[in-house]
């Protein structure tokens, strides 16, 4: 494996917000153009975890690692290390006094001092590839959630992160815009994004995933190819996990 194909290391990772910890010891490297899928039970760390990569967090133990730089050394300077590193969140946090190409803009008019028309034409193309250019001057007040979330996605795309991580961005939906948002996400990773990406859709996972991470009590429990994980996970832990959502139709009809 060629060292500079991998885009983020986390060695050692322990997080601990004052009563007891919440991440133990995690360790996880993510190849350029890998899509990894973190899957486990509510409130078992996926959210900290990924808060803790773009500093959000503060972390006691280990090290993470961006493009060969320890970025969880004193000095760093987050909102540089952001700029590499986007988030999309389940609550859009688009501003909303502000149309959907000024939100889109912001980003690189303010923290990349960028000139509006040098950055213009694509967040126009971004829209368009999302599909939602006829929508950049409207206000998020008059977008649906799915819109929403396409925007917010386009937002974060047009700082051309290193790794963009996703956490939980369709749990707020309404089912029939679900669809919409995920398969902007699928056809991230088959364009080559390096994505980090947090979700209960189990079905989505599977088509998506280069690898699945189980997580369980801040645990690591279980790492693997979809394939394997979702027909054959080794832990008894994951068996169970898998078994709660009813899609598993393999189990229902056997
Ligand atoms: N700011 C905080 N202060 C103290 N404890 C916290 C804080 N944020 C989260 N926790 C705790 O850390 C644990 C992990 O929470 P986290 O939000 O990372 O879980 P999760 O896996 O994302 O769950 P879900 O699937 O419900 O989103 C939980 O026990 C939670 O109560
Ligand atoms: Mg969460």
């Amino acid at each position: 494996m060629e060292k500079s194909e991998v885009v983020l290391e986390v060695r050692n990772l322990s997080k601990d917000y004052g009563n007891g910890p919440i991440l133990k010891d995690i360790s996880m490297t993510i190849q350029k153009g890998e899509v990894v899928v973190i899957i486990g039970p509510s409130g078992c760390g996926k959210s900290t975890f990924l808060r803790c990569l773009n500093g959000l967090e503060s972390i006691q133990q280990g090290e993470i690692i961006l493009d060969g730089q320890v970025i969880t050394a004193e000095k760093t300077k987050w909102t540089q290390v952001r700029q590499k590193i986007g988030m999309v969140f389940q609550s859009y946090e688009l501003f909303p006094h502000m149309s959907v190409i000024d939100n889109i803009l912001l980003g690189p008019l303010k923290a990349q001092g960028k000139q509006k028309k040098e950055v213009i034409q694509e967040a126009e193309r971004l829209l368009d590839r999302v599909g939602l250019l006829d929508k950049k001057d409207a206000y998020p007040r008059q977008l649906s959630g799915g819109q929403k979330q396409r925007v917010a996605i386009v937002r974060s795309l047009i700082m051309h992160p290193e790794i963009m991580l996703f956490d939980e961005v369709t749990a707020a939906l309404d089912p029939e815009m679900v669809r919409e948002v995920l398969d902007v996400m699928l056809e991230l990773a088959k364009s080559g994004s390096t994505m980090i990406i947090v979700t209960h859709e189990m079905q989505f996972a599977r088509a998506v995933a280069d690898k699945v991470v189980f997580f369980d009590g801040g645990d690591i429990v279980e790492t693997g190819t979809p394939e394997k994980f979702f027909t054959n996970p080794e832990t008894e832990r994951a068996r169970r996990f898998l078994n709660t959502f009813t899609f598993n139709i393999e189990e229902k009809e056997g």
